[in-house]
């Protein structure tokens, strides 16, 4: 079965995700690692198929036909969600150093020209700096999970989970508990996986 993604040929193997970046095409997935299984939770990677919306990194690749990643409905639409993704951290909170993926939720919102005041900010301060290796910084945390599913699924730990309901859902190492009192074994796995400066090295190392 043929696909087209704006165009260009690509695989119809794996998720549509797997076409858009296998024909060259940059498009927005923020809650999913490279290395990792879709988490499904951001819905930055909204593309059209076949005259669907639908989310890039979990819908097979073997389904579809043509899948425009351009256009004014689909950018507009996922241009939205970035606005809605920025309004979850703190303005600035982005410009910190942060792991090797770090910018990419920076980038995403430059790429579609997204305001970064279109929405109340949230205000979350908390910050964990226990761990000698990283630290954490909620008021940059997008709560897309990687960090989560990189310690899981790749690392097979633990360590860290998601805790509260909607908006007082946030990342933990524990109920109430540090980075230092947690299991956390400083893999990095978590640093490496955050698509901003949430986990950032610290100061010493830092890329
Ligand atoms: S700390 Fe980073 S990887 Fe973890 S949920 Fe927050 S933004 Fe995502
Ligand atoms: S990358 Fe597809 S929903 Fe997050």
């Amino acid at each position: 079965m043929s696909l087209t993604v704006d165009g260009i040929e690509a695989p119809a193997e794996g998720t549509l995700l797997d076409a858009v970046l296998a024909a060259g095409i940059g498009l927005p997935h923020l809650c999913t690692d490279d290395n990792l299984a879709a988490i499904g939770a951001c819905r930055t990677c909204l593309v059209e198929a076949d005259g669907r919306i639908v989310a890039a990194c979990s819908a097979p690749a073997s389904q579809f036909h043509q899948v425009a990643t351009r256009g004014a409905v689909v950018e507009r639409i996922r241009r939205g969600v970035l606005e809605l993704t920025a309004a979850m951290v703190s303005p600035g909170s982005l410009d910190r150093p942060g792991g090797p993926h770090a910018g990419e939720l920076a980038a995403a919102l430059a790429s579609h020209s997204a305001r970064l005041d279109r929405y109340p900010h949230r205000t979350r301060t908390r910050s964990d700096a226990t761990n000698t290796f990283f630290s954490f910084h909620e008021e940059a945390c997008i709560l897309c999970g990687r960090c989560v599913a990189a310690c899981q699924e790749l690392q097979h730990i633990g360590a860290i989970g998601m805790a509260g309901r909607g908006g007082a859902t946030r990342v933990t190492p524990g109920a109430d508990a540090t980075f230092a009192d947690s299991i956390c074994t400083s893999c990095g796995s978590c640093v490496a996986a955050c698509p901003t400066p949430a986990l950032s090295p610290r100061e010493a190392f830092a890329p």
